[in-house]
């Protein structure tokens, strides 16, 4: 069985401690690493893992971990998955995966040279409703699909990491990338043009964006994310027949397929989702499956598909003129 080691113990390391302590018969919830050995050790006890480490670089340097898990801000995921591969562990890396493009493809790279598994831990594209709506899409419940729209707010400014600039907060990174990726999944990603505003937020990220997305065949999506307010979280994909209103993009419960005639909207069919533990042991089960096949990407979340949406991102910002700390200017934005 696999060791399973999280690199970071903050808010969604304990839920990922959670899935695994859901998938005992498939993995092995192995290490954990803090910048702080006392954490790590509290978090060790609370979970069931063997194995606690006061850094990141011990915990890399121990040979018994097979796949590691960066569970670090934003700013950090470059850093901790370069050192990782360059340890000769298969890594799981958050989303968003990378602060820009040019970053990711450089962890990719890496990641290929080395013959390890590298993926983006962006749940969505591995969950079970994502088969759902392509079959939905496929059977031709709605005909084809011209009009996309996705929301996506969570009021997350206590957050550290989502306000600061350092740590490249910020709502598109953080949940933007959620409406992109559902954006992605249905239209794909033949775009001929992008429109991204903004309202800044005090400490210089992002605090609400709308992106506009016209496709090469006509298709739109109006996407909306923000880290200020609570939204419904629904995404809708409309077509010549009627919509399919998926409730939460950001881990689907439940899919309605509606069509409108004379008197309005009527409820066709309504898919719930199947049970799971939380959702995230389906991005976990395919990174496990592509180890043992000895694939370096997994079929859910190809490399060219976090490469596009970190391309996508990286042109929302620089309509935005949004350059993070971390990064070049010159990588997001062209002088001339
Ligand atoms: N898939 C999802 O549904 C989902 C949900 C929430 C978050 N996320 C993603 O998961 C990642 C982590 O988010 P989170 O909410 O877990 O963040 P968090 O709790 O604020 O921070 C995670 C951990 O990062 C470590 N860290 C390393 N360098 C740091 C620095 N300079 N400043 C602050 N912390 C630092 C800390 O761990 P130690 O102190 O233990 O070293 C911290 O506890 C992000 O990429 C985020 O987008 C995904």
């Amino acid at each position: 069985m696999r060791n399973f080691a999280i690199l970071g113990a903050g808010g969604i390391a304990e839920v990922m401690a959670q899935t695994l302590a859901g998938m005992r018969e498939e993995v092995h919830a192995y290490a954990v690493a803090s910048r702080s050995l006392e954490k790590a050790e509290q978090f060790a006890r609370d979970h069931g893992f063997e194995k606690a480490y006061g850094s990141y670089e011990a915990m890399l340097a121990d040979p018994k971990v097979d796949l590691v898990y960066i569970a670090v801000p934003h700013s950090h995921h470059y850093q901790w998955t370069i050192a990782s591969l360059q340890a000769g562990k298969h890594v799981l890396c958050e989303k968003a995966f990378a602060v820009n493009e040019k970053q990711a493809r450089e962890m990719i790279g890496l990641a290929r040279s080395k013959g390890l598994l590298l993926t983006e831990a962006i749940w969505t594209r591995y969950q079970p409703a994502r088969r759902i709506i392509d079959d939905l899409i496929a059977e031709g419940v709605i005909g084809r699909p011209e009009v996309v729209t996705a929301n996506l707010d969570y009021f997350i400014t206590h957050q550290e990491r989502s306000v600061e600039p350092y740590l490249a907060g910020g709502a598109l990174l953080d949940v933007g990338v959620y409406t992109l990726n559902f954006a992605s999944m249905v239209m794909g990603n033949q775009i001929r043009r992008m429109t991204a505003s903004c309202v800044m937020y005090e400490s210089g990220v992002d605090a609400k964006d709308n992106i506009f997305i016209e496709y090469e065949n006509g298709g739109m999506a109006s996407l909306y994310a923000s880290m200020t307010d609570q939204s419904n979280r629904t995404g809708c994909i409309s077509g010549p027949k009627g919509y399919i209103e998926v409730s939460n993009i950001n881990n689907p419960q439940e899919i309605r397929v509606c069509e409108q005639d004379g008197f309005g909207s009527r409820l066709l069919r309504t898919i719930p989702v199947p049970e799971q533990i939380n959702g995230y042991e389906y991005e976990v089960r395919s990174a496990l499956a592509a180890i043992e096949a000895g694939q370096v990407e997994c079929p859910e979340m190809p490399h060219a598909e976090t490469l596009e949406i970190m391309r996508q991102m990286d042109e929302c910002r620089r309509q935005l003129g949004l350059v993070f700390p971390c990064e070049d200017r010159k990588d997001i934005i062209s002088e001339s």
